[in-house]
This record gives C-alpha cells, sequence and structure tokens, in this order.
C-alpha cells in the first residue's frame, strides 16, 4: 500500500496536466479491469463489470490532480511570477522548494519589504530558479509551466508524510481496491478524476457520461486531533470517514447508511464527517445528470495543502476494506 502511495504521491499531476498520473495507474490496474478508457477532460475511466450483468453502476471517484503554482510573468532578472492552482495557503509555502515537469527547481520567497508577512499575497511572491537572466531562464520556463511542491513521500510510525496525499491517497485507495477484485454483481466504475482543485471539473463530466446509479467520492479531509485547532470530530488513526456534508454536497442518505452498515457489518472503524471547508468530487457528481445519489468516504489527513500532509497507513487500508464491502 505504501509503495503505491508514494509512486502517485511522486508523479508529477497540477491540475489540467494529470497525464503522467494516469499513467502510472493505468500500468497498476491493468489487467484487472475489464475496460480502460479517458475522457475528453482527461478523466480516466476503469470499468469492472459485475457478474451476471443484473447489478447497479457504482462509480468511485478520486482526484489525480495536485496543487501546485503557474508561471505568469518572468522578470528581466530571472525571477518567475506566479499565481494559485488550487487552494494554496500564501504563509506556507514561503520559503518552499517547487519542481517544474521538467526538472526545474525554483525556492518561493517574497519582496523584502513586504510589511504584512503574516497576510502577504502571491503577487508579494516570486520564485527564483537561480537564472541569471530573462534569458536563461526562459530555457527552463515558459509563460503557463505549471509546478508542485518538491517533498518526499515517508513512512514513519504507521503514518505517511508526503506532499500530494491530497488526493494521490484517495486515488491509491482505488487502485488497491481494483487490485483486490472484490466479487460483486455491480459494474465499478473506478474514475481518477481531473481538476478537482479548481473546482470539481473533471468530476462533473465524468458522471455524466457513465450516469451512476449512486456514487462516492474519495478524498482527504481535514482532522481536529492538532494543538489548539478548530473543533471537528475526526482524528487520525480512528477510522476512514463517512461523509455526512462538506461544502460542495450533503450526502444522500441512502449512500451514507449503506456506508455505516457495511462498517458496522465488517467490525471496520469509521468516523462521521462534517468538513467544515472544502469540497469534494461528490459536490459535482450529485447535481449532474438528473441527480444522483452521491457521499464520500473520506482519509483522515493533518495538514491538508500543505508540503507535507499526513495520513495513518491504518486508515488507508480500513478504506479500503470498507469500500470492498460498500460496493457488495
Ligand atoms: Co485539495
Ligand atoms: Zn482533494
Amino acid at each position: 500500500m505504501f509503495d503505491i502511495i508514494k509512486k502517485l504521491a511522486q508523479t508529477y499531476g497540477p491540475s489540467g496536466n494529470e497525464k503522467k498520473v494516469a499513467e502510472a495507474i493505468i500500468e497498476m490496474v491493468k489487467g484487472k479491469v475489464d475496460e480502460i478508457k479517458t475522457d475528453p477532460l482527461g478523466n480516466l475511466i476503469c470499468v469492472k463489470k459485475g457478474t451476471g450483468g443484473t447489478g447497479k453502476k457504482i462509480m468511485l471517484a478520486a482526484h489525480m490532480d495536485e496543487i501546485g503554482v503557474i508561471v505568469s510573468h518572468i522578470d528581466d532578472k530571472g525571477f518567475l511570477r506566479f499565481s494559485n492552482i488550487g487552494g494554496l495557503p500564501p504563509h506556507v509555502i514561503l520559503g518552499q522548494r517547487v519542481v517544474f515537469e521538467n526538472g526545474t527547481v525554483g525556492v518561493i520567497w517574497y519582496e523584502e519589504d513586504t510589511e504584512d508577512k503574516k497576510n502577504v499575497k502571491l503577487e508579494k511572491m516570486y520564485i527564483d530558479i537561480a537564472a541569471g537572466s530573462e534569458k536563461e531562464a526562459g530555457n527552463h520556463v515558459k509563460i503557463g509551466d505549471m509546478a508542485v511542491f518538491a517533498a518526499d513521500t515517508i513512512s514513519q510510525n504507521g503514518r505517511v508524510i508526503s506532499k500530494a496525499l491530497d488526493d494521490r491517497v484517495g486515488c491509491a485507495v482505488l487502485v488497491q481496491l481494483a487490485l483486490n477484485e472484490p466479487k460483486t454483481e455491480n459494474d465499478i466504475y473506478y474514475v481518477f478524476t481531473t481538476q478537482e482543485e479548481v473546482g470539481l471539473r473533471g468530476a462533473r463530466t465524468a458522471a455524466f457520461g457513465i450516469v451512476p446509479d449512486m456514487a462516492l467520492a474519495v478524498d482527504v479531509c481535514d482532522t481536529g486531533d492538532t494543538p489548539n485547532c478548530k473543533p471537528m470530530s475526526v482524528r487520525l488513526g480512528e477510522g476512514p470517514t463517512v461523509k455526512i456534508k462538506d461544502s460542495s454536497v450533503i450526502s444522500h442518505p441512502m449512500v451514507k447508511d449503506r456506508l455505516i452498515d457495511a462498517a458496522r457489518k465488517n467490525n471496520i472503524p469509521y468516523q462521521l464527517e462534517v468538513m467544515l471547508r472544502g469540497g469534494t468530487d461528490a459536490g459535482s457528481i450529485h447535481v449532474t445528470a438528473g441527480g444522483i445519489p452521491s457521499g464520500g468516504v473520506s482519509i483522515p489527513t493533518r495538514y491538508v495543502h500543505n508540503t507535507a500532509e499526513m495520513v495513518d497507513i491504518n486508515d488507508v487500508e480500513n478504506a479500503v476494506k470498507l469500500l470492498e464491502a460498500f460496493v457488495k
């Protein structure tokens, strides 16, 4: 499981540039699913037909894209100005290392005369790629190129620390589930979506194309178990969550109840999730194609949208078990 998470987390894939992640996933699941296709927005759809051909269509969605930065200007000294791809808290990216698709590394810093350093705006920040001039910088990057956090993936005390666990850990859960080949009469659509971080975009067209009977977003959620954090009843290591609500969806009662049933009957630990901020692919799936009963299973994750996010490997493994019980 850790190896799958690490491989996917270390693959380059900011929103709109998820191709390498899709290729890595195809390598992992080919032979274990009946059909693999990519739709016009880049969503990777892997279908496992149910036994008997009488079952329902269940869509499981995890997004392939990760947050990052996009180059908007190169100045005459070779410094890059940039905008965000997805939600980037400015004060946490200061001093971070980023890497472009071609391997070019940059350091994010800010104009030294910035007065309110706590509320520094992206406009006051720049990326230094160790170039001495606009021309030299232009040899490595151009306007519109995207970079992602450069940070490794490690395992320690049963927990994983890595960049991009949002949502490569969700992709890893779906890959592992596909490898387990759960026996069910239902058709399972493993959907690896694009452009979630910029507005849940890929999932919308994927769901419209499939029109599933039921859908789950498999993503990360915040926790409420770190010093002096906001109150939230989710803790690392106490099980995957059954989503009740986030800012994009109120889970369908039938979907939510089935998940809870599946967890109880199989003695799988779970937690109930009410996420105060942030949405998931379920947000766009449930309002597609006449309406699709949707919900979510999340991996409790500390420090979401930072260079070092943290999950507990037991939660990841239990998420696989929970989904396996659910699709049956
Ligand atoms: Co995210
Ligand atoms: Zn996510």
